[in-house]
C-alpha cells in the first residue's frame, strides 16, 4: 500500500484549481491497495472521499478525512461475436481511453471525446455529450464496497442511469469505489452525427462518410472552441444540470419566452440552462475572482485565486436570478465538498 500522506494540498488535484487541504490522502494504484487499506482499519476511522481527476468537484472547505485518489491502470480487450468488450482500469484518463478506442476503430465513445476525468468516474454521473451517454456503452463495472471490503459487479441495469445521474449519486452514494469499467463497443458504422454542430462541421470539411476518428476530431474541435481549458482557466465544465420540466410548465414558459431553447425528452422538456443564464445577463460576467465563461454561460470559471466558497456563492446568485426570471430552479451538477 502506498503511504498515507497528511495535510495534502488539493490545489493541483481539482480542475477549478481551488486551494483546500485533505487531512489524509492516499494513492490507490491497485485493488490490493484497497484490500490492504480495509484490513488496516483506516476506512472505518474517518470520512472517506474518492477522487478521480477532480474535474467535477468544488472544494468549499478542507476535507477532514481520508481522500483516496484512484490511479488504477490496465486495459484488456475481449472480442466475441462482433462485439468488443474493453475492460479499463478506473484510474485511466478518460480521453486517453477514448483515443485508444478511436485508434483501434472501436466505435461507441467517440462522441465523448475530450471529456476530462477518469474512466472510474464516468458512470457516476453517466457522462454525456453530443448525443451519447455512458449508459449507451457501459456493460458492467467492478466496485469495492467500503463497508465490507468486498468486490462486486454492477451490470448496466443495476446502475439506474439517467441524465447526469446513477445509483452511485443516489442510494449508493459514497459506498463503492469503482476499480474497473467494461465497455461494450462495436466495429459497425453506427455513428451519432445528428447532435448539435457535428453534421454541419462534417459538411464544412466535405466529409459525407465519416469515420470514428472523424467524429472524434470534430467533437474535440467543437469542444475546444466552446469550453475553457482547465489547464489555463479553472472550471469543472457545466456547473448546473439542464433542468427537466413537464409539458404544461414548458407551454407556459414558451408563451412568455418564445425563444426559449428546449428539447423534448419522453414527453417532458429539457431546458438549455446556458440560455437562461445568458438571458439573466450573466454570460461572460466577472465578479471578483469568478464569473461565467464568455462562450458558455453554463460554465463557471476561476479567473485566478477564487476560493471554493466564492465560486459556490456566485453559483447561488445565478440560481436566484434564473428562479426569479423563469421560475425554474437550477440544480448544481458539480459535486460540492
Ligand atoms: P472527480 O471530479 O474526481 O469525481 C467526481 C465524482 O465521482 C465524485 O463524487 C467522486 O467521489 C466520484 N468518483 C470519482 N472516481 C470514482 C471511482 N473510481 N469510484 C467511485 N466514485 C468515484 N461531464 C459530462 O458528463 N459531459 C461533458 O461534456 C463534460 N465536459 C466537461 C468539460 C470540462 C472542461 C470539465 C472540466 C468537465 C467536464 N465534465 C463533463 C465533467 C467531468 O469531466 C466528468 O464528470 C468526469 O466524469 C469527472 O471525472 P473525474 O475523474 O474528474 O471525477
Ligand atoms: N446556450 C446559450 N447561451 C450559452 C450557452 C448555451 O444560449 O451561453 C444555448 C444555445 O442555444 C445552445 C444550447 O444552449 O444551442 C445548448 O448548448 P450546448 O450545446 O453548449 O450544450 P449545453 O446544454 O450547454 C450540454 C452538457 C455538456 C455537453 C454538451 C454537449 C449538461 C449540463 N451539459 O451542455 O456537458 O458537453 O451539452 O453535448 O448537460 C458537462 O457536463 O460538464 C458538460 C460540459
Amino acid at each position: 500500500m502506498t503511504k498515507i500522506l497528511k495535510k495534502q494540498s488539493l490545489k493541483k488535484l481539482n480542475t477549478f484549481g481551488v486551494d483546500a487541504l485533505a487531512e489524509s490522502f492516499v494513492l490507490i494504484q491497485s485493488e490490493n491497495d484497497l484490500t490492504n487499506l480495509y484490513e488496516s482499519g483506516e476506512l472505518e476511522k474517518q470520512p472517506i472521499l474518492i477522487l478521480g481527476g477532480g474535474s467535477n468537484m468544488l472544494f468549499t472547505q478542507n476535507f477532514n478525512g481520508l481522500i483516496l485518489k484512484i490511479t488504477i491502470q490496465g486495459i484488456e480487450v475481449r472480442k466475441q461475436e462482433g462485439e468488443i468488450l474493453v475492460i479499463a482500469g478506473a484510474g485511466i484518463d478518460w480521453n486517453s481511453f477514448v483515443n485508444f478506442c478511436v485508434e483501434e476503430n472501436y466505435g461507441g465513445v467517440e462522441n465523448l471525446s475530450l471529456i476530462p476525468g477518469t474512466v472510474g468516474a464516468s458512470p457516476i454521473q453517466n457522462i454525456g455529450a453530443y448525443g451519447v451517454e455512458l449508459k449507451d456503452v457501459f456493460y458492467q463495472c467492478r466496485a469495492f464496497e467500503i463497508a465490507t471490503g468486498e468486490f462486486i459487479e454492477f451490470k448496466n441495469s443495476d446502475c439506474k442511469f439517467d441524465y447526469r445521474d446513477s445509483i452511485f449519486k443516489t442510494e449508493k452514494k459514497g459506498k463503492y469505489i469503482i476499480t474497473q469499467v467494461t465497455f461494450k463497443l462495436n466495429k459497425s458504422k453506427n455513428l451519432t452525427t445528428s447532435y448539435g454542430a457535428i453534421s454541419s462541421e462534417l459538411e464544412n470539411r466535405g466529409i459525407d462518410k465519416p469515420s470514428i476518428k472523424d467524429i472524434s476530431t470534430v467533437v474535440s474541435e467543437i469542444r475546444v472552441a466552446k469550453l475553457p481549458d482547465p489547464k489555463t482557466i479553472g472550471n469543472a465544465g457545466s456547473f448546473f444540470k439542464n433542468p427537466i420540466i413537464d409539458s404544461q410548465k414548458h407551454a407556459n414558459l414558451k408563451d412568455k419566452f418564445p425563444e426559449i431553447v428546449s428539447y423534448e425528452v419522453g414527453g417532458n422538456y429539457k431546458l438549455a440552462a446556458g440560455w437562461m443564464i445568458e438571458q439573466c445577463g450573466w454570460k461572460g460576467k466577472i465578479l471578483g475572482n469568478t464569473g461565467t465563461w464568455k462562450n458558455q454561460a453554463l460554465v463557471i470559471v476561476n479567473h485566478g485565486g477564487a476560493s471554493g466558497k466564492e465560486i459556490f456563492n456566485f453559483s447561488t446568485l445565478i440560481i436566484d436570478s434564473v428562479k426569479e426570471k423563469f421560475d425554474v430552479k437550477l440544480e448544481r451538477e458539480v459535486n460540492i465538498i
